[in-house]
């Protein structure tokens, strides 16, 4: 394909940072919108002269209209996803909505895989201090997550089971709807990560039937740091009470009433203090635009960028840390080539915007905004550094 057909790319115009670097990083950080630009300075705008008027006139609502906004890129019904700062604090959120006390219910195990985000394991792992029972499956080949062991682990006793969509090592696609079933089918819940998935690979939420889903917007979905997504399903949404809360999760937040919370439908349900207005105001430009552009569009021409960066990779006899099986394989392709981490920093160097990450290699990941000669000019540029790179063998 070429790029005249390309028809994606007539929104790289929409992301500065494309004129002037090779941007292949979008598992990590994803290109500004020009349009942040605008919200943000609306945003000063509206706090430097509505003042506290912007709270009721824009601002306690925006977690609310934004989740919506989010949700209908994953097909998560009206009012089922809320906002916090990171996917770490949204773990907590649904941890604490659980007794993980052996007096109260056996069920109490969490069971998770070794390929999920570090973040997500210390969490769960500090949890045993609360009597969790964690069970950690690990990979065979630091790839892929072994389903049927996972699947095995998970029984009568297992309460929740948190697992990311998309690795971020390898760019994995988990069998979620394989968990979910099983999971389903011993009355265990799961907390579907899908950072690593939405805004690059279709997510349907309620096709999958997952109990929760979280993610950030500062990757695929172009948004910046500080918003992150919490989808509950609306059965669960309107009977589980959160203990990690605050006054944004009372029925009746401005009437200041004492003593213990009554909660408020969902999403606020799942608030706790105020909102990050700034952060969630720089997301919406982004994901206007992966709403515009459609993710099921996206995932066909990441499916051929990626193909051609393992094929370029096997060219070259490097090493593929990413599964060869498109449908299995998300955004990113790890390529461990001699001396990795090193070719990353020359790489930065020379505004060829990657990162590197220990049993993964060098992760590209083209966007939709990212032409197919970026893609060759990404390697070309690779086999220029390894053969400046002084010879270590
Ligand atoms: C799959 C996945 N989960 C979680 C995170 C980050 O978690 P947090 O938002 O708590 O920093 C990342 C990467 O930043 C990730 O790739």
């Amino acid at each position: 394909m070429t790029n005249m057909q390309d028809d994606l790319l007539r929104y790289r115009s929409q992301f500065p940072i494309l004129e002037r670097t090779n941007y292949m990083i979008s598992n990590s950080l994803g290109a500004m919108p020009r349009a942040v630009y605008d919200a943000l300075h609306a945003y000063a705008d509206v706090w430097a002269t509505r003042g506290v008027r912007a709270w009721e006139e824009r601002w306690w609502m925006l977690a609310l209209e934004v989740g919506n906004e989010l949700g209908t890129i994953i097909n998560a019904p009206k009012n089922s996803v809320s906002l916090h700062q990171n996917v770490t604090t949204c773990q907590a959120v649904v941890a604490s909505c659980f007794d993980f006390t052996a007096q109260k219910s056996k069920r109490n195990k969490i069971v998770y895989s070794d390929m999920n985000f570090p973040s997500v394991m210390y969490f769960w792992e500090a949890q045993r201090q609360y009597g969790a029972q964690v069970h950690m499956v690990k990979t065979d080949d630091g790839i892929t997550v072994p389903t049927g062991r996972l699947l095995d682990a998970i029984d009568e006793q297992t309460l929740l089971v948190p697992i990311s969509h998309v690795i971020f090592r390898s760019s994995y696609i988990n069998d979620a709807r394989a968990v979910i079933e099983k999971a389903h089918k011993v009355g265990a819940h799961v907390i579907l990560d899908t950072f690593q998935s939405v805004g690059t690979v279709p997510v349907d939420i309620q096709a999958l039937d997952a109990d929760f889903a979280c993610g950030g917007v500062l990757k695929w979905l172009c948004g910046g740091p500080g918003t992150a997504y919490l989808y509950v399903r609306p059965d669960l949404g309107k009977k589980l009470k959160p203990n990690l809360t605050g006054w944004f999760a009372h029925e009746n937040s401005f009437a200041f009433e004492t003593g213990p919370i009554r909660y408020a439908d969902p999403p606020f349900r799942f608030m706790n203090g105020t909102s990050h207005i700034p952060s969630i105001e720089a997301a919406r430009p982004g994901l206007k635009i992966i709403q515009e552009v459609g993710v099921e569009r996206i995932r066909e021409k990441s499916k051929r960028q990626t193909a051609r960066l393992i094929e370029l990779a096997d060219q070259h006899g490097w090493r593929v840390n990413t599964p060869r099986d498109p449908e299995q394989r998300g955004g990113t392709v790890s390529i461990d080539m001699p001396e990795s981490q090193q070719v990353s920093r020359e790489l930065l160097a020379r505004d060829v915007l990657v990162d590197w990450r220990p049993k993964a290699g060098v992760r590209f990941s083209p966007h939709f905004y990212n032409t197919d000669a970026e893609v060759e000019s990404a390697i070309a540029t690779v086999v220029e550094i390894l053969k400046a790179l002084p010879v270590t063998a």
